[in-house]
């Protein structure tokens, strides 16, 4: 079966594979791109990547209306109970770590970057995520730098790669296609970029340089928009 690959907006991302709908750093109230309300989102999962307000805004919220379970790297799993997310609902991993859930298998990837709560409680280390599920393999780089490991998850064979290319608080558009050809992903999506004006991109140029030096095909999502994985 296919996995449906939905782009929301900014770094907000949601799959629905095998009958389960994972969202991934939920980030609806405060983004321009966000159709929908948060209270209006259902999940079974939420994936959090590290602390910052732009990936975890709603994530509480959408815990205790929905039920999901929580996943995300230890300090924050702890913040989420402190603010009463139930334990039962939560799931706590670290970098390298993986874990098969009924959906699919999710490993915890370095990310380079900070990882601080609201609240200024400390979130422990940033993550990114490799997904892998119905015999495909999506990796989710989250906010960070480059860095030359991104090569050995690309080394299982990558389907979609989702990069953020926004620059100023992550990897810019330069170093996104020099992410892409350590990955070397079938397909790649950018994000986290033109939801301000320190992370004003051009999707459509950066596409048509990543297809231009690699052999990976690049959809540019618009909020809202999916596809098949
Ligand atoms: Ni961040
Ligand atoms: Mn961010």
């Amino acid at each position: 079966m296919a996995i449906k690959y939905t782009f929301v907006g900014h770094a907000t991302h949601i799959f629905e594979i095998g009958g389960k709908r994972i969202v991934v750093d939920p980030f609806f109230t405060s983004n321009p791109f966000a159709e929908a309300s948060a209270d209006s989102v259902e999940a079974d999962y939420l994936l959090v990547s590290h602390g910052h307000f732009d990936h975890i805004e709603d994530a509480v919220a959408i815990a205790k209306n929905t039920g999901a379970t929580v996943i995300a790297n230890f300090e924050i799993i702890s913040w989420f109970q402190g603010q009463g997310v139930a334990g039962e609902n939560c799931h706590p991993q670290h970098l390298g770590g993986g874990f098969n859930y009924d959906f699919g298998r999710v490993k915890f990837t370095v990310a380079h970057h900070g990882s601080g709560l609201p609240d200024g409680s400390y979130g422990g280390n940033p993550a990114g995520f490799l997904i892998s599920a119905e015999g495909k393999n999506i990796y989710l780089a989250c906010d960070t730098a480059l860095f030359s490991d991104m090569a050995l998850y690309g080394e299982n064979g990558v389907d979609l790669y989702v990069p953020p290319i926004g620059d100023n608080f992550t990897m810019g558009p330069d170093d996104a296609l020099r992410s892409v050809q350590l990955v070397k992903p079938k397909v790649a999506v950018p994000c986290h970029y033109n939801t301000w004006p320190y992370i004003e991109q051009d999707g459509q140029t950066w596409a048509k340089r990543v297809e231009d030096n690699t052999s990976t095909k690049v959809q540019v999502l618009g909020p809202g928009d999916s596809l098949d994985v």
